[in-house]
């Protein structure tokens, strides 16, 4: 039952009220209708629909970024949205979001190694020197030469600006780790670097990590269960062999069939 899982998502539902230009606010987009999730600690959870589905709301709901406007999410037994400011500043720390587009969300002026030291700083985690220590060992972690902690995030390829915020979100040691599309702007050899060193870290650091993509195939490969959204709701939940083999939702089957064409798409061309 979610309740008793490390992650339960409990009834969660989220409006964005629209505001008029004369002020108040009236009607708005319903962006997570009543959503119930549970996830064990250590699984890989692929979430899955179309655009505007509801993912990434769902995503920022989680690490704090959004504000739920009902309902309860849980992690390793306490309830995120209840939590006083400490707790609450501690809690941030364990649930990291990677966002959509990872070169937006990286200032390009800021070195790599300034980019993995940032939420230290503003954790006020230990002196410079120890951060910076921190910092390189977190490039080797991810696969990138800690030599390279003075260079500008501008001066990296995608993939390796997708390293980077991988161990930007690491350096506070989270428990959840939820990648937003990060896979969707990578060719196919980088993105299979990337799915390895996420089943490595997986495999040493026990994290619990949340895929998003609006293609199926993408996150099936690494997902140990699929989520499946639309139109706000979750309308299918499974492990993934079992999604794939006996889709039971309209929307699945459709996001199945769409990521097939993809592949096959690819394959002739
Ligand atoms: N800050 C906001 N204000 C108003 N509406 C919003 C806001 N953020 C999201 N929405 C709306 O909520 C719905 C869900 O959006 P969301 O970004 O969660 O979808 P998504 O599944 O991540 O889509 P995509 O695959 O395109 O990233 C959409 O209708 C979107 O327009
Ligand atoms: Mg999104």
């Amino acid at each position: 039952m979610a309740s008793d899982s490390f992650l339960a998502i409990r009834g969660l539902g989220k409006t964005f009220a629209a505001k008029r230009w004369w002020g108040g606010e009236r009607g708005g987009t319903v962006a997570l209708r009543d959503v119930t999730l549970g996830l064990e600690k250590g699984r890989t959870l692929g979430l899955v629909g179309p655009s505007g589905s509801g993912k990434s709301t769902l995503a920022r709901c989680l690490a704090f970024y959004e504000a739920p406007s009902s309902g309860e999410v849980w992690l390793d037994g306490q309830n995120l949205w209840s939590l006083g400011r400490q707790e609450r500043r501690a809690m941030r720390a364990q649930i990291q979001l990677i966002f959509q587009e990872p070169a937006a969300s990286l200032n390009p002026r800021f070195t790599a190694g300034e980019i993995i030291e940032e939420p230290l700083v503003i954790q006020k985690w230990g002196s410079a020197q120890t951060r910076l220590q921190k910092a390189c060992e977190l490039m080797e972690t991810v696969g990138l030469p800690s030599q390279a902690a003075g260079r500008a995030a501008l001066a990296f390829s995608g993939g390796e600006r997708q390293r980077l915020s991988i161990a930007r979100a690491l350096a506070l040691q989270p428990k959840l780790l939820i990648l937003d599309e990060s896979f969707s702007g990578l060719d196919l050899s980088v993105q299979a670097q990337v799915a390895n060193l996420l089943l490595d870290l997986q495999k040493r650091l026990g994290l619990t990590y949340i895929l998003i993509s609006h293609d199926f195939g993408v996150v099936a490969s690494l997902a140990d269960e699929i989520a499946v959204m639309d139109n706000g709701c979750l309308v299918e939940h499974a492990a993934t062999a079992d999604v794939v083999a006996k889709p039971r939702h309209s929307r699945t089957k459709e996001l199945l069939e769409a990521s097939l064409a993809l592949s096959l798409g690819g394959a002739l061309a």
